[in-house]
Formats: C-alpha cells, structure tokens, sequence
C-alpha cells in the first residue's frame, strides 16, 4: 500500500471511517502529483509557475475568440482553465455555507468541506468506490432510481437488498393519497437483517425518484432514532442521502431539510455522505456539477480532510477534475441578488404543477387502476397500475397516443409532471386514465 494512502489510514484509525472504508478506499490517498505540485506553486512561484499543463499568452490561459464570444462574462481563469481537483475552494466555501444555511437542524456541527464532482451520479459512484466492496449489501427501499443498480451491484458487485418503501396503515400523505407511510419496520428490519461483519449501508433519497414522497417531520425524527438504535447497539452505519430534488418541497408536513442534518451528529458509528448539487436544485442539469460531504460525530477537522484526500484521489484517478466554465457560471449566480428570487419562483410554478396533479387524481372519475402511490414533493408522481402490465400501458400511451412516461418494474408508471405546462396536465392526466382503463383486464 502507498505510504501516503498509509499515513490517511493511520489519522482516520478509530473512527466509524476506518470501519466503513473498502478495500479501495483504504488503498487511496492524493499523491504530491502535478495538481499537488502547482496549488502549491501557485502559492510560492512569485517568478515564474511552469508547473501545470495548460497553454498561456499574455499570463492568461490561451481562449480561442469564438469560445471567449460565447462565455463574454467569463475570464479565461474562469472559463478555460482547469479546476483544482476537488473544486474551485471559492465555490466549496459558499456550497456549504448554503448547506448550513438550508439545513438548521445541522447546527453548529463539524462537517467536511464540500467535494466538487461531475454531477450526482458521479458523487454517488465516488462514495460507493471508497465504501462499498464487491459482495458488500446495499439495502435501499424498493422504489429507487434505476441508476443505482448500474452504480452498485453492476460497477461494485454489490448487491441490492430492498424492501417495500411505503406501508399501508402507516400514516396518510395528502388529501387522495392512500392512507401509506414511509415503510419504518421494514427499514428496521432489513437494516439488522443485512448487516454483514458489523457494518450496513443505507441509500436515501428524497424528493424520491420515482415515487415524489418525503417523510413527514416526524417520519425523518423516526428514520433518524432508529438508525441511532441500531448504531448504538454497535452497527457501523454508512448513510448515503442522496438530495438530487432538495428544495421541492410543497406540503407544509414535509421535512424540509435534508436527512443528513439529522444523522451528521447523530452516532459516532453512523458516517453520512451528502450528494447534492446544482444539477436539480439550480436547474442546471447539463453543467454537471455535484458535491460530497461528509458527516459523523465525533469526527474532528483531520478526519475529514484525511478523508477528503482518498475522495479527491479518487476523483484525480477517474475524471481527474469537474467542468470549470460550471463552476464559474455556478458561483456567479449563487453571488447574484435574483438568485433566491427565481428560484422562488419557479419553485412556486412546480408547486402549482404538483396541486394540478393532485386536483386532477381527486376528482378523475376514470383510470381507477391506477393507485396513486403517496407524494408530496420533487419532480414526479406515480401510479401502481392494478390492471396489468405497467409496461404495456406506457408502450400504449407512447405508441397510440404519442405520451412518453416511464414504466418501473412492469407495476409502476412515472410521470415527471415537472416537465409539462400547467395547461397540458389535465389533457395528459385524462389520456393516461383512458389508456389505463382500455388496457385494465
Ligand atoms: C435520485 C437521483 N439522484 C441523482 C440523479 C443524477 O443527478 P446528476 O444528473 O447530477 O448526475 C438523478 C437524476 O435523475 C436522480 O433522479
């Protein structure tokens, strides 16, 4: 193993990190390479810097006129040059101020300085490489975004283990939606049932993809006790909270901060890793920009920038470093006065889209196949179709009637009403229950 990844393993000794760390993980660390080399001789080079591999004329790194006519407000530092591996410092300073200043729950609590990479998906598959070593479970409630199974068992040989995500007879949702609630005791159970060598990994996400749902306030003070009785009874917990829709909030029950304000400091044997980004959040889905914390109690600022190091070595062996004119474009706009402004405001037109659709559902007196699975926030709803092949009724609605939605296990039909007008609902919502009642056997 190298002396330097050595060195990372020896300060993270005795924490809930060393615990959770893969083989890969373990082996990591940020070599003193060219990256290294040159954020260091930007600091002392005061004569001449002929460290990094980039082009300048006139001091300025070379931007070709038809790139520099397309990004006009951006210098050539902040549109063609390279990004530190871990993220423009400015950009992660700010991020996690936003992340204090969205999640008040986290307090004061000590948390890692934010990890750029390109995008949530990256994020997710960077964590899964440091923690999750092939044969390792991963239990994640059953209705999930697609990818995580490319990222966990198909990239790290780790298989999914899941189980129902909501429970009837929990507590209801909404007006319309069935009496369901977040599915606690199946969680609970499948936690302790997974646990392999002392040690579980979880996946949350919420906005969910593809149900819609957040718990409620109490739901999330749920979750948190009981991943905090089990670590108490000595499981090591590696939570992954995935906030790809954070913000999308739009019932006044929801809890609208992220889980990871509630498991940061919950447990010394509990270490959580926040992905997130501008991606969802900031509309900005092609910039591809996400970023990981990390969060345990007791960990102290050496831990975390330890364990900062293996993730930025990570990084520098796979996409080596993120987009730069994103990050650039990114903090321009978080600094801009109309930033909280827009967001408001298109967040007020997906709130008005997602109370359609619920107006829609209550009143519809066709397409009673369909169960409206609880939801309440993010970009999405969807239906179990009790009537048959969930697959057959997309193929149908693509096919005969020109409507694309998506279907989930042949059982379950999605429909991202964040990306229909607010006039295109009800005649979207009439021909999905059309098609459904003409297919219901
Ligand atoms: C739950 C969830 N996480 C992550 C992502 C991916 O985000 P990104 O485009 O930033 O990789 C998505 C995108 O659909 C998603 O639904």
């Amino acid at each position: 193993m190298n002396k330097l990844a050595m060195e990372l393993n020896d300060v993270l000794r005795g924490t809930v990190v060393a615990d959770l760390l893969s083989d890969f993980g373990k082996r990591f660390y940020y070599p003193m390479g060219i990256p290294a080399q040159d954020t260091e001789a930007k600091k002392h080079a005061k004569i001449y810097n002929a460290t990094v591999g980039m082009a300048f004329a006139n001091h300025e790194p070379i931007e070709l006129s038809p790139v520099r006519a397309a990004m006009p407000g951006l210098t050539p530092f902040q549109s063609v040059a390279y990004a530190p591996t871990a993220g423009d410092p400015e950009l992660r300073r700010e991020w996690k101020a936003q992340i204090y200043r969205k999640n008040p729950d986290l307090g004061a609590a000590l948390i890692s300085e934010p990890v750029v990479v390109p995008g949530l998906t990256n994020g997710i598959s960077q964590a899964a490489d440091l923690f999750i070593d092939p044969g390792d479970s991963v239990v994640i409630p059953d209705m999930f975004w697609e990818n995580y199974s490319l990222v966990f068992e198909d990239r790290r040989e780790a298989p999914v283990t899941s189980f129902p995500f909501f429970a009837e007879g929990a507590r209801a949702s909404g007006p319309g939606a069935p009496p369901w609630g977040l599915n606690l005791a199946g969680l609970r159970e499948t936690l302790r049932s997974t646990a392999r060598r002392g040690k579980v990994a979880l996946v949350v996400n919420f906005p969910n993809n593809p149900t819609g749902y957040s718990p409620t306030a109490s739901e999330a003070s749920a979750l948190a006790s009981l991943v905090e009785e089990l670590a108490a009874g000595g499981l090591k917990i590696l939570v992954i909270v995935d906030d790809a829709y954070f913000g999308m909030f739009y019932e006044p029950e929801v809890y609208r901060q992220s889980l990871f304000a509630r498991l940061a400091q919950l447990h010394e044997n509990v270490l959580a890793v926040k992905i997130d980004g501008a991606t969802k959040e900031d509309f900005v889905w092609g910039f591809r920009l996400g970023f990981v914390t990390f969060g345990a109690k007791g960990l102290t600022e050496a831990h975390y920038e330890a364990l900062n190091q293996k993730l930025i070595g990570a990084i520098r062996s796979s996409i080596s470093n993120s987009s730069r004119p994103a990050q650039s474009l990114l903090l321009k706009a978080l600094a801009n006065p109309d930033y909280e402004q827009e967001k408001l405001r298109y967040f007020e037109s997906l709130k008005e889209r997602y109370q359609a659709v619920r107006r829609i559902i209550e009143k519809r007196s066709t397409g009673r196949s369909l169960t409206t699975l609880p939801f309440n926030s993010g970009y999405f709803m969807s239906f179990r179709f009790e009537g048959g092949s969930a697959d057959a009724l997309r193929r149908y609605l693509l096919m005969e009637k020109g409507i694309g939605t998506v279907s989930l296990e042949d059982k379950y039909l999605r429909i991202a009403y964040s990306s229909m007008e607010l006039d295109e609902l009800e005649p979207l919502y009439s021909e999905i229950f059309k098609a459904a009642d003409h297919l219901a056997r």
